[in-house]
């Protein structure tokens, strides 16, 4: 059954995670993991209350778990459940759901099971950020080598965004005909390798490369490497410090240190129109998913590894219809959010699909993402 197999992964997820861990702000772009699990919860309450036509059963928590109402640096100092409170309000409105299933549309159901897959990532997110000691996950060494070369593109329409047979949210609707130019696009996400040479060849001094606002912020936040690399050419992957891994796509870039690399490399980045229709052509097997090795495998895919970020922002698509809820998508429209696409090694399966957009603040680095360059064609 698809919500206790996301349960169940929630729980894996933070074994051997301690109480304190659970109950920190381990970074301010983060809320406390404790916080996470009751918003999970909260949310299948409200959800499952409205379906079934019954009051929720901790109404006084909404106001805590309300994404909107309070930003995630401040998510520390609310009256949030402690882990163990936090875990018997998950299985209390569990029970509730499983009692009133067949009140809760299908459209529902599987959106608190995307809503609870999502939340495992952004968790994941908190877990790297965390000091080494807090986690610590296995990982093999992954071998292969990333794919390279282009893909061509040809000029013409495509059909973006959801086909309608399957679960979608709001934003990936409706389908619609995008008139494209023709376009060379990587047959893989920039590796490490290629994102080193950009460090070693001055990519971080060199302002020309970067927009204004782009620079003004590498200035302000020190940027001189991704987020995680060491001064001595290592990386940090949760408790350990490991070589760099050349085949693997580069991670935790902001939008705007992508951009300059792609200034460097006299490409840029891809629409996310463009993103679809190649990820579609192209068609093949996903990367690493599922929180596979907990990290990416060697760069290629469209789908896993890394998300990618793209050049487009946030917006409505044609015809957009606020679905099931404003606070979904419609609220980010418009706002300055970029667009990723793709799915990363921490995205569960379900919510991996190359129509689904996701989004998030040009300047963050937390994410797990990089990003793949497109050129014109001659
Ligand atoms: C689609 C990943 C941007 O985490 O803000 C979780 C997903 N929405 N709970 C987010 C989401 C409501 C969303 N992203
Ligand atoms: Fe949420």
């Amino acid at each position: 059954m698809l919500l206790a197999e996301a349960r169940e992964r929630t729980l894996r997820l933070i074994d051997g995670v301690s109480e304190t861990d659970l109950e920190r702000v381990h970074d301010p772009l983060m809320s406390p993991l404790a916080w996470d699990l009751g918003h999970i919860a909260a949310f299948e309450d409200l959800w499952v209350s409205r379906e079934a036509g019954l009051d929720q059963l901790r109404p006084g928590l909404a106001a805590v778990y309300d994404a909107d109402e309070t930003p995630r640096s401040d998510r520390g100092d609310l009256p949030y459940l402690r882990p163990a409170d936090a875990l018997d309000y998950l299985d209390a409105v569990r029970e509730r759901a499983l009692a009133s299933l067949d009140r809760v549309s299908a459209f529902v159901g599987e959106m608190l099971v995307h809503h609870e897959h999502q939340h495992n990532e952004t968790m994941l997110q908190t877990l790297q950020l965390a000091e080494p000691g807090v986690y610590e996950p296995r990982r093999r060494r992954p071998s292969g080598r990333a794919a390279t070369g282009t893909l061509e593109v040809a000029a013409g329409p495509f059909q973006m965004g959801d086909d309608g047979h399957g679960f979608a949210y709001d934003n990936e609707r409706s389908r619609h005909e995008v008139e494209l130019p023709a376009f060379r696009i990587d047959r893989a996400p920039v590796t490490a390798a290629a994102f080193g040479d950009f460090v070693a060849e001055g990519g971080y001094r060199r302002r020309e490369l970067w927009t204004r606002e782009g620079w003004a912020l590498r200035e302000r936040e020190g940027w001189e490497r991704p987020l995680y690399w060491t001064d001595d050419g290592r990386v940090r992957r949760f408790d350990r410090v490991v070589a760099l891994e050349p085949e693997l796509p580069v991670m935790h870039v902001s939008w705007f240190e992508a951009d300059a690399f792609a200034r460097w490399r006299g490409a840029r980045l891809p629409s996310e129109a463009e993103w679809e229709k190649a990820a579609r052509l192209a068609g093949a097997e996903p990367g690493n998913l599922d929180q596979l090795d907990f990290g990416p495998g060697p760069a290629g895919p469209f789908l896993g590894d890394c998300w990618e970020w793209t050049a487009s922002e946030f917006r409505a698509y044609p015809g957009f219809r606020a679905f099931p809820y404003r606070e979904y998508s419609e609220v980010f429209f418009d706002s300055g959010y970029r667009v990723l696409r793709g799915a990363s090694w921490a995205t569960r399966p379900r919510v991996a699909r190359a129509t689904f957009r996701n989004w998030d603040h040009p300047h963050r680095r937390q994410i797990f993402a990089g990003f793949r360059c497109v050129e014109e064609s001659r």
